[in-house]
């Protein structure tokens, strides 16, 4: 295993890195854009880059059912599949499994399945998910976790993170180590704080290339996400990064960064997009909304993507009402644009030692509301 990870300065809990992998570097605090199905939706792969994002996130569960790992592999990898030549990082499967599969049975071995494309069935292992994370060229691999849902009583969530702690090391010892390539454990627990901290020193002990924070973003709420990664990452490594899984908005990624995070992925900025939300630095516009009928302004006059340098806000209503796919494509450039924005703007304040003001300017500003 051997990503590599510089921390080249902190600020507060909030450090400002550099990630190298076979594929490129990373610059840290980092969003990563969600590319399910080898696909941005919406979005061509040098357009993606274009909004400043230098890693994105493929799917184990998709792609193992659609067009399946085997192929890809045969095809050249997940890169030259979808003619992203950046890194690329995977999840394992187990998150997507328990959210979209159907007939899921769990047991010490693994998931098995019914696919919620054509029912058929399927399992997912450490093993198998190492496998296949290996047969897609992933750059990181996530280890094969269970996510624990959320309300939980404590009993059942130290089962389940003590299972995705035997999980992590199977994922550990089925991974194939190979240069510019790693390996993340998935740190679990829910909100409680002891089996944080159990689950720390499990993996730890093991240890990876870098840490996810998982089962979080899963209902709740800011307040107690916050929470738990106050209690969490003062506990794991200092010289290894840190992924908080699946978040979030805007103003998730600026506390979590505040509190020692050093890389997100989300959907939100790509699904959103695609409903006519827009994140913007006044917070959302929704572009559907007949107030907009008539704008010529800008989405966002803060912005220099190519959505808000060209179009007014009445011609992106007017594509959201008429149903043309252009408006899927500006809203999505927009919010991931936005969303690499923010982190910039995090790591050049954390660079800077003045995050605490950049923080308090960001609020300030969102909180104002749109123009
Ligand atoms: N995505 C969001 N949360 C999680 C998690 O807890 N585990 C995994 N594997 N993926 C996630
Ligand atoms: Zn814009």
């Amino acid at each position: 295993m051997t990503v590599g990870y510089e921390l080249i300065s902190k600020d507060g809990a909030a450090r400002r890195g550099r990630l190298t992998t076979a594929h490129g570097t990373i610059e840290t605090p980092a969003f990563m854009p969600v590319g399910t199905a080898a696909t941005v939706k919406c979005m061509l792969p040098d357009s993606v880059k274009a909004t400043g994002a230098e890693i994105l996130l493929g799917n184990t569960y998709h792609l193992m059912l659609r067009p399946g790992a085997e192929r890809v592999e045969k095809l050249g990898g997940l890169h030259r599949f979808m003619n992203w030549s950046g890194p690329i990082l995977t999840d394992s499967g187990g998150f997507q499994v328990m959210s979209l599969s159907k007939l899921r049975k769990i047991s010490e071995q693994g998931v098995t399945f019914q696919s919620h494309v054509d029912g058929k069935s399927h399992e997912l292992t450490p093993e198998s998910s190492m496998k296949i994370q290996h047969q897609l060229d992933s750059n990181i691999t996530m280890c094969f976790d269970e996510c624990t849902p959320f309300p939980v009583e404590k009993k059942d969530a130290a089962e389940s993170m003590r299972l995705s702690m035997r999980w992590a090391q199977r994922s550990r010892d089925a991974f194939v180590d190979r240069d510019g390539y790693g390996l993340f454990g998935i740190v679990q627990g829910s909100v409680f704080e002891d089996l944080r901290h159990e689950s720390i020193e499990a993996l730890t002990k093991i240890g990876f290339d870098g840490y996810a924070v998982g089962g979080l973003a899963v209902g709740e709420g800011q307040e107690a996400m916050f929470s738990t990664l106050d209690f969490t990452t003062p506990s794991m490594p200092e010289d290894k990064p840190r992924y908080l899984m699946g978040v979030g908005k805007p103003d998730d990624l600026v506390g979590a960064v505040e509190r020692g995070i050093d890389m997100f992925d989300c959907v939100l900025p790509t699904r959103c997009g695609r409903t006519g939300q827009a994140f913007t630095r006044r917070g959302t516009v929704n572009i559907r909304n007949a107030r907009h009928a008539e704008d010529p302004r800008p989405l966002d006059p803060g912005c220099a993507c190519p959505c808000c340098r060209d179009y007014s806000r009445a011609y992106l209503h007017h594509l959201f009402k008429t149903g043309e796919v252009l408006g899927l494509m500006l809203l999505t450039w927009h919010n991931l644009a936005y969303f690499q924005e923010v982190m910039a703007g995090l790591r050049s304040a954390i660079e800077g030692g003045r995050l605490k003001e950049h923080a308090a300017a960001f609020r300030t500003e969102q909180a104002l509301g749109d123009i």
